[in-house]
């Protein structure tokens, strides 16, 4: 089937009022993926989410646009501190259920990665995934994300515990000990 081109971006606090749509409708469609529950995110204004799009070089929101549409999106996150700089975190990622096995999750991930390996000093990124989201494991996987954990009850959804994997992965060219 012939599809819209997909492009990726960082999001900036323009796009906020499409960032909270997506968003909220990640948490609601797919709950148990998430750390963070709709309810309280939903609470949220606009003006909340624009401050989350802020500016800064530790902290970048990627979107995937088919057309003007924001189909997908993922936040990066480096740690502060002396002691965790080399670490940045993965979080929230989720493409629209309509836009998915196009290869938009995988390509939002491939452009984050290529950040993080620009970062001087960053070493690893890490993540941690519902076990049996077998979808978002395979994508981490193939992107080379290895398991150094696993958390028994880790999440709480609708009266089911989930547990947790925890991934990481090296990144490809190590910048030298700052
Ligand atoms: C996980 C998710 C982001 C994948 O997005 P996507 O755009 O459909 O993924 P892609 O089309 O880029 O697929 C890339 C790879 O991921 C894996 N994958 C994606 N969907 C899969 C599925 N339903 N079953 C098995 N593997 C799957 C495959 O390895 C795939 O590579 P392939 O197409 O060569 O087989 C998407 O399913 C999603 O948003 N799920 C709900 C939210 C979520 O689980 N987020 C992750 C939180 S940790």
């Amino acid at each position: 089937m012939q599809t819209r081109q997909i492009i990726i971006r960082r999001l900036t606090p323009a796009d906020a009022k499409d960032y909270r749509r997506i968003r909220l409708l990640g948490l609601q469609e797919s709950p148990e993926a998430f750390g963070s529950a709709y309810v309280d995110e939903r609470k949220l204004s606009d003006l909340e989410f624009r401050r989350r799009l802020g500016l800064n070089p530790d902290k970048w929101t990627l979107g995937a646009f088919q057309g003007h549409r924001l189909v997908g999106v993922v936040t990066l996150i480096r740690n502060g501190g002396r002691k965790e700089r080399h670490k940045a975190g993965l979080y929230g990622m989720y493409v629209v259920t309509k836009s998915r096995r196009r290869g938009v999750g995988r390509e939002l991930l491939h452009t984050t990665l290529k950040i993080a390996d620009t970062m001087p000093g960053l070493r690893q990124v890490f993540l941690s995934v519902v076990e049996e989201n077998y979808a978002a494991v395979a994508l981490y996987e193939a992107a080379q994300f290895k398991p150094f954990g696993r958390e028994e009850d880790a999440l709480l959804v609708k009266r089911k515990f989930y547990a947790e994997l925890l991934l990481v992965r090296r990144v490809v060219r190590a910048q030298p000990i700052l």
